[in-house]
């Protein structure tokens, strides 16, 4: 199947691995320096736990004309990279196109994507559950297995079976969600409580470990931004993670400091650009609550004011 992977950061790289290793006829479109890397020395990827490294020979390209048409398309990329590539997708007419990663616009860039294109577009979208960062020239990745979750904006997922068919081979696991605008909302609230963390102790994992204040303030946070969506009339999915957070408050607190101390959270990528960029979002929809959400205000203001002040 000629699938083209659009983003050849972190995620978007162990995807077209599992894509090509699955048999598929794999493009990545990357730009930059990481073009050069790619195409001088192929798509390496240190696989964390496995302890291996792989090397893919793919093509790489740095463009995607209209007319150059792919059977699917993923776009993998930061939730602030996204408004760039839209027109480029909208222009082009392959028809399938998986968005991967944070999204808290997914109806809007569904709407953008459909209104704009000549062609007939139909859009899923897609959160890998894997993690990692670039490490000179190559992707270190940190995964169990290769795990995707998927849904459509209307239940729906639509050219399911092609994508089945493109991970056939692969080791990888698709898991088809229903309600996929609400999945990923809901993914927006721990991803802020712990990046805003990482943030105010400039990336010092452990020095998070060491303040239980901080600690505290991130369980209270969290369970402030579920009840926003709450009260938006969204059901918090996966479920167990509100469940979670408001009946084990002392285990997730003993988790978080473990978490923070050990080396793997040293190694998970996080963009300050992307989360201030999605705080933006969510400010939006708490603004249209009535309901009061302290810690979270406090967490959000604090983060604003470092990001916006910093040189
Ligand atoms: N990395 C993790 O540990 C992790 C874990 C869980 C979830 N996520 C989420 O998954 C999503 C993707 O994350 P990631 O870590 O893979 O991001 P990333 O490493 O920043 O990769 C994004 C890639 O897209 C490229 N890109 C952006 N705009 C482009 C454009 N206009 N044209 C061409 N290429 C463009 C970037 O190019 P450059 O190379 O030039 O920057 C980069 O290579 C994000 O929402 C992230 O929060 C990441």
């Amino acid at each position: 199947m000629r699938i083209l992977v659009f983003g050849a950061g972190v995620l978007g790289s162990y995807l077209a691995h599992a894509l090509v290793r699955g048999g598929n006829d794999v493009t990545i479109l990357a730009r930059g320096t990481r073009a050069e890397e790619l195409q001088r020395d192929g798509l390496v990827i240190r696989h964390y736990f496995q302890r291996k490294t792989t090397i893919d020979k793919v093509k790489v390209t740095d463009t995607l004309p209209s007319d150059d048409i792919y059977d699917l398309i993923f776009v993998v990329m930061k939730f602030n990279d996204f408004p760039s590539v839209l027109p480029i997708l909208a222009e082009n007419q392959s028809r399938n196109i998986v968005l991967v990663g944070n999204n808290a616009e997914a109806g809007v860039m569904q709407t953008f994507l459909q209104e704009i294109s000549a062609a007939e577009k139909k859009i899923v979208f897609g959160f890998q559950l894997s993690g990692g960062r670039r490490e000179k020239g190559r992707i270190l990745c940190i995964r169990g297995g290769g795990q995707m979750v998927l849904g459509g904006l209307d239940g729906s997922v639509p050219f399911r079976a092609i994508l089945e068919k493109a991970f056939e081979k692969a080791n990888y696991k698709l898991s088809f969600h229903n309600d996929m605008d609400t999945w990923l909302k809901s993914h927006i609230v721990p991803i802020l409580a712990l990046n805003s963390a990482v943030y105010f102790k400039n990336g010092r994992m452990k020095e998070i470990a060491k303040d239980k204040k901080l600690i505290k303030q991130m369980i209270a946070a969290m369970d402030e931004g579920f009840k926003v969506l709450e009260s938006l009339g969204y059901t918090v999915t996966p479920a167990n993670q509100a469940t979670v957070i408001r009946k084990y408050k002392r285990l997730v607190y003993l988790f978080l400091i473990i978490y923070h101390r050990l080396p793997i959270a040293q190694k998970i990528d996080g963009s300050f650009e992307e989360i201030a960029a999605l705080h933006k979002k969510f400010k939006e929809w708490r603004q249209t609550t009535p309901i009061s959400v302290p810690r979270w205000d406090e967490m959000e203001e604090q983060f604003i004011s470092k990001f916006n002040g910093r040189s």
